[in-house]
């Protein structure tokens, strides 16, 4: 039987504990490939700040917990607005379902509508498999 995939932004009734609990769990399988990312071992009070004034997305699978991703919106220096993608992750037992494509493809409606210059993400500079995601599917280009 098909799993009911649901993309929301974060409600009350999950806590930020659990978010970080599960950028931990998911962000392990990164550093097993000796890519130790901030996500594996942040504080909650780091989750929260990385949130800020941005939007935290969760994704449940038949009401359970299975993913989040982060869109935070900035300036630069020179005036312009831009989003910030970051702490998209999936439960390892929930992989290969389309809920990562699902957690981003909303980041990306969402700065449509918000009319902005540009948005970023930051990634691994050997994490190829999704320096390659970015480029093919989005047209990324890599600035640094
Ligand atoms: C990357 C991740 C979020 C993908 O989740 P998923 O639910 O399995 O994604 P999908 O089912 O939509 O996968 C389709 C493909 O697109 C990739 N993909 C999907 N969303 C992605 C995203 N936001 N960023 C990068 N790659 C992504 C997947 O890795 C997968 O590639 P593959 O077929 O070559 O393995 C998940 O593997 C994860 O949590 N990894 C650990 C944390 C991490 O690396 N986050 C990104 C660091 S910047």
């Amino acid at each position: 039987m098909s799993k009911a995939i649901e993309i929301i932004e974060k409600p009350e009734s999950i806590s930020w504990e659990e978010i970080t609990e599960l950028l931990h769990k998911s962000y392990a399988t990164r550093s097993k490939q000796s890519m130790t990312y901030l996500a594996s071992y942040q504080t909650v009070e780091k989750t929260i700040e990385r949130v800020g004034d941005g939007i935290c997305y969760v994704a449940l699978v038949d009401g359970k917990l299975a993913g989040t991703s982060t869109l935070s919106f900035k300036y630069n220096r020179k005036g312009q607005n831009y989003a910030e993608f970051c702490q998209v992750a999936v439960d390892p037992i929930y992989r290969g379902l389309g809920i990562g494509s699902k957690l981003t493809d909303i980041r990306i409606q969402k700065c449509k509508e918000a009319n902005l210059n540009y948005l970023e993400a930051s990634t691994s500079i050997n994490a190829s498999s999704i320096i390659d995601f970015w480029k093919t599917r989005y047209g990324a280009q890599m600035v640094g």
